[in-house]
C-alpha cells in the first residue's frame, strides 16, 4: 500500500495545519458505511446535458457535461478579467477562509468524490480515498500560503533609513489545464494556488474527467468563492488551446504530457501583448535502482505499488526498474510471484489492485507498444484478463525484460513494467542513462550503502528520489512535487515555492 500517512507539520512554519486524516479503510465500519453510501450512489446520472461521459470500466453512462462554446470561453476570460482587482484586493486572510471552508466541504462530500473517481475516472478505492484525500490538502496548504505571503507586505532592509515593502499580487487570470489521472487532486491544486496567490481562474479539467471538476467547482462556490473567480471551462484540447493562446491570460498551470506542454509554450510565445507565465508539470520516465544491499520483500513490495498501482497511470509511476544482476533472478522470482496475485477488476471492490486504463485510445497505445517489443524479441510476461473485464479499457499487467532504458522509448502511460539488469560497478552509467532520457520526474533507490545514495543525489537530475520506499504518492508539504527536464518547468506543487510562481512582486520604498 502507498504511504500517506496525516502527517502534523511543524507548527511554527505552518500554524494549524495537518494533512487529511482520510478514510480509514482498514476499519470495517468505516469501510462499511462508506461501500453502503457508494452503492446508494453507484446508478446516479451525474448532469443531463451535454456530451455522455461513460465509464472505462464497463462504458455505462455516468453523465453528462457540456463542453464550452467560443462565445462562453470569450464571456468567461472578460468577467475573469473584471473579477480579478477585488479577488486581489482581497488578501490572503479572506481568500484562505473561502480555501478552507472549500476543503471541509470537499471531506462532507466523501462518497460523492470517492464514487466519481471509481467511475468516472476508473480508480479503485483506496486511490479514490487517495486522491480526495491529496485535493482537500492543496486546498489548506495553499489556504496557509496565502495566509502567510499575501497577508500583510514584507519589510526589507532600508540601509539609509527608507521604508522598503514587498508585496505579493495575483498576476491576472490563469488558466489552469489539468489531466485526467488525477481528475480531482490536480484540478483543484493548481486552480487552488492561483486563487489563493490572488489571480482569479478558468479551469479546464480533461476531456475525460469533466464531472468530477464541475462538482468540486460546485463546492468551491459553495464555499464563498465568487462564481467570476472560479470559472469551469468544460471540453478537449481545442478548449485549452482557445484559453492558452488568448492574450488576456496572464498565466497557465498546466499539468499532462510532455508534448502538450510543449505546444501551450509554443501558443503562449505566439500571442501578442504581456508575457505569459507557464507552470508546467509533464511526464517522466521512471526508474529505480536495486543493488545487491536490498531488502527482497520490502523491493517487490514497493515495485507492485509503483508499477501497477492506479494502473501504472500515475507520472511518478516506475516504468524501468534496474536490478543489479548478482540478485537479479531471485528478484525477479519474488516480482513475478507478487505480480501472478495482482487483483485485475473492477475498482469498486476493495481487492481490485489494478482497474482499467483511462480510455481505448490509453488502451490500444499501450497494446501497440507491448506488441512492438514483442515483435522486436524481448523477453516478457503478461497476465490473462479475466472475463469479467471485457466491456472495459482493461490492459493486462505486463513485465518486459529490457536491455536499457533506452529501450523503452517514450512514456508509456499504463501497468507496464520493464526490467534492465546492471553489472556490480555498473551504478554510475545507469544513472547516466537515465538522465539522458532528458525526463527528470521520480526516481527511487533500494540500497543500504551510502555512497549509493550519494551518487544517486549528485548525479540524478531528477525532481523526487526516494530511498528504500516506493516512487509514487508524494505528500503534499512534506515530499512537493515535480520534476525538471522534459519532465516540467517546476516549481513543485505542494510545496513552499510554489504560489510564488502565480505571483507579481511589487515593491514600494518610501523615504523618510
Ligand atoms: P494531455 O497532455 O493529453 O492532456 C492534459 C490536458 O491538456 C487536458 O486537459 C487536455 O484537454 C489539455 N490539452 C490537450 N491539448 C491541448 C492544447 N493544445 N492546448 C491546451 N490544452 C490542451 O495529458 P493526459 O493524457 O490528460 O495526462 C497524462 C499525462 O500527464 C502523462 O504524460 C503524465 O505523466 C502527465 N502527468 C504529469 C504530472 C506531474 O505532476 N508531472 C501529474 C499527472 C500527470
Ligand atoms: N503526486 C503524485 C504521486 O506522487 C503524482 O504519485
Amino acid at each position: 500500500p502507498m504511504r500517506n500517512p496525516a502527517i502534523p507539520l511543524p507548527a511554527h512554519i505552518y500554524p494549524n495545519r495537518r494533512n487529511s486524516a482520510g478514510v480509514d479503510l482498514a476499519d470495517p465500519l468505516v469501510c462499511e458505511d462508506l461501500q453502503a453510501r457508494l452503492e446508494q450512489l453507484a446508478g446516479a446520472q451525474w448532469g443531463d446535458d451535454g456530451e455522455p461521459v461513460r465509464s472505462p470500466q464497463d462504458g455505462s453512462l455516468v453523465g453528462r457535461a457540456q463542453t464550452a462554446s467560443p462565445d462562453e470561453i470569450d464571456s468567461a476570460l472578460t468577467q475573469a478579467r473584471a473579477a480579478q482587482p477585488a479577488w486581489d484586493a482581497l488578501g490572503g486572510i479572506e481568500r484562505a477562509a473561502m480555501l478552507d471552508r472549500a476543503a471541509d466541504l470537499f471531506e462532507a462530500h466523501t462518497a460523492e468524490f470517492i464514487s466519481l473517481c471509481q467511475r468516472e475516472a476508473g480508480k479503485t478505492l483506496a486511490d479514490s480515498v487517495l486522491e480526495l484525500r491529496e485535493a482537500v490538502d492543496f486546498l489548506r496548504y495553499y489556504a496557509c500560503e496565502a495566509r502567510m505571503l499575501f497577508a500583510a507586505p514584507q519589510p526589507l532592509p532600508g540601509p539609509t533609513g527608507e521604508e522598503n515593502l514587498l508585496r505579493l499580487h495575483g498576476r491576472g487570470v490563469f488558466a489552469t489545464i489539468a489531466p485526467w489521472n488525477f481528475p480531482l487532486a490536480i484540478f483543484i491544486g493548481m486552480a487552488s494556488a492561483a486563487m489563493a496567490a490572488g489571480n482569479t481562474v478558468i479551469a479546464k479539467p480533461a476531456e475525460q474527467t469533466p464531472l468530477i471538476a464541475r462538482l468540486a467547482v460546485k463546492l468551491c462556490h459553495q464555499a464563498g468563492i465568487p462564481a467570476d473567480v472560479l470559472q469551469l471551462a468544460i471540453g478537449d484540447g481545442r478548449v485549452g488551446a482557445a484559453l492558452t493562446s488568448d492574450p488576456r491570460i496572464s498565466g497557465v498551470a498546466f499539468t499532462g504530457s510532455t508534448v502538450t506542454a510543449q505546444a501551450i509554450n509554443r501558443a503562449m510565445a505566439a500571442r501578442e501583448g504581456p508575457i505569459g507565465r507557464l507552470i508546467a508539470e509533464t511526464g517522466g520516465q521512471n526508474a529505480m535502482i536495486v543493488d545487491s544491499s536490498a531488502l527482497p520483500e520490502q523491493v517487490t513490495r514497493d515495485v507492485m505499488s509503483s508499477a501497477f498501482q492506479s494502473a501504472g497511470q500515475r507520472c511518478s509511476a516506475l516504468r524501468v526498474l534496474y536490478l543489479q544482476e548478482d540478485v537479479a533472478d531471485t528478484m525477479l522470482a519474488m516480482i513475478r510471484g507478487a505480480f501472478e496475485a495482482l487483483v485485475i477488476g473492477d475498482p469498486a471492490q476493495l481487492a481490485t489492485d489494478v482497474g482499467p486504463v483511462i480510455d481505448a485510445e490509453a488502451r490500444q497505445a499501450l497494446d501497440v507498444h507491448v506488441e512492438a517489443m514483442r515483435t522486436a524479441g524481448f523477453a516478457m510476461w503478461q497476465r490473462d484478463l479475466p472475463p469479467q473485464t471485457a466491456q472495459g479499457h482493461f490492459v493486462p499487467p505486463t513485465i518486459i525484460e529490457v536491455g536499457s532504458i533506452t529501450d523503452v522509448g517514450e512514456e508509456h502511460f499504463g501497468p507496464v513494467l520493464h526490467i534492465a539488469r546492471f553489472p556490480s560497478g555498473g551504478l554510475e552509467q545507469v544513472i547516466a542513462d537515465i538522465n539522458a532520457t532528458g525526463f527528470g520526474l521520480t526516481l527511487a533507490l533500494h540500497s543500504r550503502i551510502e555512497a549509493a545514495r550519494k551518487l544517486v543525489e549528485n548525479k540524478a537530475r531528477v525532481g523526487n528520489i526516494y530511498v528504500n520506499r516506493n516512487q509514487i504518492g508524494a505528500v503534499v508539504g512534506s515530499q512537493p512535487f515535480g520534476g525538471e527536464g522534459l519532465s516540467g518547468t517546476g516549481p513543485k506543487a505542494g510545496g513552499p515555492h510554489y504560489i510564488t510562481a502565480f505571483a507579481t512582486e511589487r515593491v514600494t520604498c518610501v523615504d523618510t
